[in-house]
């Protein structure tokens, strides 16, 4: 297993090259399922999560060619419909591509995500959702077994609760069903939005797009021709970078952002008393004279992301005065608190609520990744603790960030990756 030794404090500088979106790239790739040519997507990030899903699909008889950050994939060939649990268990997402066999299918089975690092994370609102539409589901020895003979019917969906993945995949369930789906209550997260987009302009009409209603014409089973096309900017990559910049009050440059898509977050960081400078396609943070307390609430988008939190309570050890973060979509995800007490930082944690008391000096100590953000927020840390920080278990950050360590280090960062 391998672990990244930080040595620090060092002040960053320069600019540094985000990657594509995750978290847009893969229901995009669960989407080429639905269509009926070979589909070629650019701005792929290198990442294992993107692999995992690759090789899902690869399981199910889809053949594909990744060079670059380009993808070619073809599903045309497909000969099984069945995720099974050894890939479902290592990534949750996973779940993405059951909307688009049951709507091509007419049937599927797809293992259950299970247990989770930041709370339970059920599927219940995409299972009650594809019964809407006329799925019969049950479960069964661990798995989810859909079926819908006939092919899906659209049906007017009300989510109890914004889900993103929820929402990505009863929109591509919707692609391929007879007649409309209206989503009400749908999220509006840019990920999301590339997906109606490129569906958009694939021939399945969607009314909506960025907004919490969407209405999705289907094409009653029809496969639809997907043109080439890129991933947008990981806004959350973006972020986490622009975080690095903030906690060790250097000036850097994030380059290949949408600006749009990082509102919350730069307003934030300006609330703190940081510079950004927007310049097209590149967002500039500059030092604060004093780094200031704030109050941070996570929400779905537009609001402020529950997957910059972590990065941000880590931030908030520097800010001067006590900085209140409630996390509001997940029930566990303060886990980097402990290992954060760990180099020093002062967090009290009262339920959905850290506390964060500042400015602290950090010391360099052993700790250790438990979920994909935190384990960011850990490296933060290590930009500005006094002395070696050893991350364990960086395969966390490796599931969603490229080249982390070679991206820092063009930033002046002094870091190794090293094996246990
Ligand atoms: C996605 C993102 C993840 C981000 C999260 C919230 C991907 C691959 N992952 O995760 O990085 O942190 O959005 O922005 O895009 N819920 C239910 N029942 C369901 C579905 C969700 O109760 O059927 C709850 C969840 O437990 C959670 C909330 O809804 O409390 C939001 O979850 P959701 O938006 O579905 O998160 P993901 O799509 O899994």
């Amino acid at each position: 297993m391998d672990y990244l030794k930080i040595l620090g404090p060092t002040p960053l500088k320069g600019n540094v090259k985000i990657s594509g979106a995750k978290n847009a790239a893969l229901p995009l790739i669960a989407m080429t399922l639905l269509a009926k040519n070979r589909v070629c997507i650019s701005n792929i990030p290198s990442v294992v999560d993107i692999k995992t899903l690759l090789k899902l699909l690869h399981n199910l008889g889809a053949t594909y060619i990744l060079q670059n950050n380009c993808i070619e994939v073809d599903t045309c060939c497909l000969n099984d419909t069945k995720a099974t649990y050894d890939i479902v268990k290592t990534m949750r997402a996973s779940i993405l591509v059951l909307g688009p066999l049951l709507s091509r299918f007419g049937h599927c089975e797809v293992s259950l995500p299970g247990g989770c690092a930041i709370g339970q994370r059920p599927i219940d609102l995409h299972l009650k959702a594809l019964e809407q539409m006329g799925a019969t589901i049950t479960i069964e020895g661990g798995y989810v077994k859909a079926e819908a003979p006939g092919g899906l019917k659209g049906g007017h969906i009300l989510f109890d609760k914004i889900t993103v993945t929820g929402t990505a995949n009863i929109v591509m369930a919707a692609a391929l069903a007879k007649g409309r789906t209206i989503i009400t209550n749908a999220a509006r997260e840019p990920e999301v939005v590339q997906l109606c987009e490129v569906l958009n302009s694939s021939g399945i009409t969607i009314e909506g797009i960025g907004s919490s209603e969407l209405v999705i014409h289907g094409t009653a089973g029809e496969l639809i021709e997907i043109e080439p096309f890129d991933v947008i900017p990981d806004r959350i990559e973006a972020g986490t970078y622009l975080c690095a910049g903030a906690i060790t009050n250097s000036s850097i440059t994030v380059d290949n952002v949408r600006p749009d898509h990082l509102e919350a977050v730069s307003g934030k960081l300006e609330e703190m008393g940081f510079g950004i400078v927007s310049n097209g396609s590149s967002m500039t943070i500059t030092p604060a004279k004093t780094i200031k307390a704030v109050n941070i609430v996570t929400q779905e988008y537009p609001g402020f992301p529950t997957d910059m939190q972590a990065q941000f309570l880590a931030l908030a050890t520097q800010a001067d005065g006590a900085t209140s973060i409630e996390e509001r979509l997940f029930e566990n995800r303060f886990m980097h608190v402990g290992e954060l007490q760990r180099l020093g930082a002062e967090i009290k944690l009262n339920g959905h609520v850290a506390t964060v008391k500042g400015p602290t000096t950090l010391f360099g100590a052993d700790v250790m990744a438990t979920d994909l953000r935190a384990s960011s927020a850990l490296v933060l840390a290590g930009l500005i603790a006094e002395g070696e920080t050893d991350v364990h278990r960086i395969y966390h950050l490796d599931r969603g960030y490229e080249n982390l360590q070679e991206k820092l280090k063009t930033l002046g960062a002094r870091s190794q990756r090293l094996k246990e």
